[in-house]
């Protein structure tokens, strides 16, 4: 009987398969055919964001020619992203790979490494000294091999299996018991591979995947490896479609919403099928559990559809007096789930959770964002996917104390620069409350770096796209759909337009209800470019470019109906803790041999007063921002450092732009931040430290962030004066102050009353290390993590502000040290190393409890001629 499954089983089962995998670096010599996905250019640099005289040039054929790789039977995998049926990929004959002994069945990978996924095979390093600095100076490039058992019941005979996996970098090749299954080549996409005809139910199923991570394909850290979550989904025959459900809410009014919901069903049985589809409504918990009774109903619709075909039921449903989505503090993140299910007769085929939100959301040419009718500024930045020291593997905790931090600074919205994102950063981003800009690529036809993702392009750049907004779309942090970063495209005239039209017509499709953008540094309001775009997002451009006018006013004007925002701003660059003399006026200055560099340690001040030459000073984008009303908002460059693109020196492992340090340690510029973004949270803070035994009598500026508007400096209790910030001024500066020891305070007013305060104490010599972890109770499940800050301190408790001492770390108990860091962009140490310096007083710790082990965890710190520092953590069993 079409669409039946054995009755045993849920009718749908999302296994977590991240577990025991073996795991191997390079192809088998005895590998004599090519794995190759396609014929792989000689390097070549050219293009990129650089203007060329042939700019015009843009080509978006397929390849014509005869594919001189595996990637033939690897193309039909994206197939059902593609609309024209007439497009889609024929599978040829054969089995590639097929007699390759790592393929066989069989194959003793018993002396292969045992790892747990999400795992990056390049972030234990060691780090690579010789060369550039932009990919991170991390092994992520070559191949790498997976294989895991996977043992399928032979009840399972007859159901749909499927592999999804969340992203894997990069050219992923799968074959099942022999047999090549498909793949996909982009590395920050997610993809599913149907592996119904090659299953053996009841027999142990061998499952192997190669990843090929070319060199120079990035112009950040990639990591390399199955880095994110994998899954093996098993429904029957008849289920609902890969990301086949879509809601909108149509019309929303505190009253009612309306929700409109889209059911894709999927016929993969010989047969055809008639099946009835409903839906159920309910509120979600803060913690994503449904609650009450169902808040609304969808009316059962029948759907008659044909053998291996597919069918889509359309219902409305009501939600009264709907709860909306929406980023705090000024609104909350509530959240619904529709709940359909799929029956035939009384036999329930599939059963399909979509979480969702109800909002309004309004991009305005003059008013800006407004989410549910009320304005609100994006105080946003932009991120790369990488987690510092645990590199590209997807860690939740991670990920969430990421958000945290940045929502504690004031930010509201995150850019995901410059690729799909892991699906969990949006979970987090819909529950938290972030607002999203959900972006494709970093390149379209036009190269960046030699072998990046310009060498796919033509051919996937439809199912790329259509994959990640049918993933994404019901997600309600996601507000603006960006298709691209800084592409080459920009000035190629009518092609690059014409590009940017296919490639919004694309999101448009498969989603209307937000904006395409696309992230522009050079197109200019008289170029076919943006036109092309539903609302301008400017990188750079807005505050101006090497002082070149701001060009908010020129866009504005050439398009006064289209929303305009700062879509990569400031590039501002600082080393934690770092302080060079003498100190930059005004708005700051870009960053060089005088300016803001310490060319001995290749560190840059944090006085937040430097910028890459492109760039501007956080100040300096506030006020532009504030000159032009209208501007929807900022995402900054970057919220946190990451791996790779270490500008201003090239020879280290990580970025100076991020706000926070790689370890997670605020930098001075946070404050600065918090100041503006949170005016209604009374803070203060000062910089730099007051530990200056060399500075004796010497000309040493203070600035204080504030979100106060007045201040007055003490230094030994004498008042060093009052000052007020002035129109378009972000800091308080007293910049003529002489350096004493002792103990300089600030008080801050608002509006004439006493706001906030701070002190900053001259310390003493090191004398004992402190431990705090983030969180002192973990669960027991082998993810779960505690962040160890670890302070050299003097004997009062004040952080020596330039230690360096080298630290141990041993740790006992239900606990493993997974990484160290300290947040130095210069350090080469690895990161699963357990002695490591501490950089300006502050190293960190990252302390995994083991699976099943609950307990304490006792975590020491040693260093020579200090005290020694202990933390203890307990870990924690739970049922979920
Ligand atoms: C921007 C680019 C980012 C990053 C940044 C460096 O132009 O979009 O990806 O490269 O510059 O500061």
């Amino acid at each position: 009987m079409p669409g039946s499954s054995p009755a045993q089983s849920a009718p749908r089962e999302r296994i977590s398969i991240n577990d025991n995998w073996r795991f191997t670096k390079g192809d088998p010599l005895d590998c004599t055919v090519s794995l190759l996905y396609d014929a792989r250019p000689q390097p070549e640099r050219r293009g990129g964001a650089e203007k060329e005289p042939d700019a015009n040039a843009v080509t978006n054929d397929r390849t014509a020619s005869p594919p001189a790789g595996i990637k033939r039977w690897i193309l039909p995998t994206g197939n059902d992203f593609i609309k024209d049926a007439s497009r889609k990929f024929v599978r040829p004959e054969g089995n590639p790979g097929g007699g390759v002994s790592y393929v066989q069945p069989g194959f003793d990978d018993s002396s292969w490494q045992q790892i747990n996924l999400p795992h990056d095979w390049a972030i234990g390093g060691p780090f690579i000294i010789t060369g550039g600095g932009g990919m991170g100076r991390l092994p992520s490039s070559g191949v790498g091999w997976y294989r895991k058992r996977l043992s399928i019941p032979s009840l399972d005979a007859g159901r749909s299996i499927f592999l999804d996996i969340d992203g894997a970098m990069s050219y992923a090749t799968v074959w099942l018991n022999g047999r090549l299954a498909g793949g996909w080549p982009y590395g920050y996409a997610s993809w599913r591979v149907d592996l119904t005809p090659y299953v053996k139910p009841g027999e142990d199923n061998e499952l192997v995947i190669r990843l090929d991570n070319p060199p120079d394909s990035s112009r950040w850290y990639p990591g390399g490896g199955i880095y994110r979550n994998v899954w093996l989904v098993k429904t029957a025959p008849v289920h609902v479609g890969h990301w086949g459900t879509y809601v909108t809410t149509p019309a929303v009014s505190p009253a009612a919403a309306t929700i409109d919901l889209k059911v894709t069903v999927d016929n993969n049985s010989h047969q055809s099928a008639k099946v009835s589809v409903s839906t159920q409504i309910f509120r979600l918990d803060a913690n994503g559990r449904r609650f009450g009774t169902a808040a609304a109903r969808i009316a059962p619709s029948t759907l008659l559809i044909p053998p291996d075909a597919t069918a889509v039921a359309e219902g409305v449903g009501t939600v009264a007096k709907p709860e909306l989505w929406g980023p705090p503090p000024q609104q909350r993140p509530n959240r619904y789930v529709a709940l359909t299910t799929v029956s035939q007769g009384d036999q329930v085929l599939d059963t399909y959770e979509t979480p969702f939100g109800i909002r309004t959301l309004k991009f305005d040419p003059n008013e800006g964002f407004l989410i549910n009718g009320r304005h609100i500024l994006l105080n946003g930045v932009c991120d790369h996917h990488d987690l510092g020291p645990l590199g590209a593997a997807l860690n939740y905790r991670a990920l969430q104390r990421q958000l945290e931090l940045l929502m504690d600074m004031g930010c509201n919205a995150i850019r995901t620069s410059h690729n799909p994102p892991a699906p969990e950063l949006l979970e987090l981003a819909d529950k938290m409350g972030f607002l999203v800009m959900d972006e494709a690529f970093d390149v379209w036809v036009r190269q960046k770096t030699p072998l990046d993702f310009h060498l796919i392009f033509p051919d996937w750049h439809e199912q790329d796209l259509r994959a990640q907004v049918r993933r994404d779309r019901n997600c309600p942090s996601v507000i603006l759909w960006s298709i691209g970063n800084e592409v080459g495209e920009q000035y190629t005239g009518t092609n690059g337009a014409a590009l940017a039209k296919t490639l919004s017509d694309i999101v448009h499709e498969e989603d209307a209800t937000r904006p395409a953008t696309c992230a522009m540094n050079w197109a200019q309001p008289t170029n076919p470019f943006p036109a092309a775009l539903d609302v301008t997002g400017l990188n750079y451009q807005g505050a101006g470019i090497r002082g070149a006018p701001g060009q908010y006013p020129a866009f504005h004007e050439k398009f006064p109906d289209k929303f305009i925002f700062g879509s990569e701003t400031a590039s501002a660059l600082s080393s934690r803790g770092a302080y060079v003399f003498p100190v930059a006026g005004g708005f700051g200055a870009a960053v060089g041999p005088n300016s803001g560099e310490d060319r001995l340690r290749h560190q840059v001040s944090a006085y937040e007063l430097y910028y890459a030459a492109f760039g501007a000073s956080a100040d300096k984008v506030f006020a532009s921002q504030e000159q032009h009303p209208y501007v929807g908002g900022e995402f900054v460059w970057t919220g946190w450092d990451y791996l790779g693109e270490p500008t201003p020196f090239d020879s280290s492992r990580s970025s100076y732009s991020g706000i926070i340090d790689l370890a997670g340690f605020k930098k001075d510029r946070f404050y600065l931040y918090q100041a503006h973004w949170r005016p209604d949270f009374p803070m203060a803070h000062i910089l730099p430290h007051w530990t200056w035994p060399e500075r004796i009598g010497q000309i040493t500026p203070v600035h204080v962030f504030t979100s106060g508007d007045e201040g007055e400096l003490f230094l030994n209790g004498k008042s060093l004066g009052r000052k007020k910030k002035g129109p378009c001024e972000y800091r308080l500066r007293w910049d003529d102050v002489v350096y004493q020891p002792g103990a300089l305070k600030v008080v801050t007013y608002k509006q004439g009353k006493p706001w906030a305060a701070d002190v900053m104490q001259t310390a003493g010599a090191a004398a004992r290390l402190v431990l705090q972890p983030d969180r002192n109770r973990i669960r027991a499940d082998g993810k779960d993590l505690s962040f160890v800050t670890v302070r050299v301190a003097d004997k009062s408790g004040s952080t020596a502000p330039r230690a360096d001492n080298r630290i141990f770390y041993s740790i006992e108990g239900p606990g493993e040290i997974v990484a160290t860091d300290n947040g130095d962009p210069t350090s080469f140490e690895p990161f699963p190393s357990h002695e490591r310096k501490a950089f300006n007083g502050l190293c960190l710790v990252i302390v995994r409890g083991k699976s099943g082990q609950s307990g304490t965890i006792r975590l020491t710190a040693k260093t020579d001629g200090v005290e020694n520092g202990v933390a203890s953590i307990r870990t924690i069993l739970t049922r979920d």
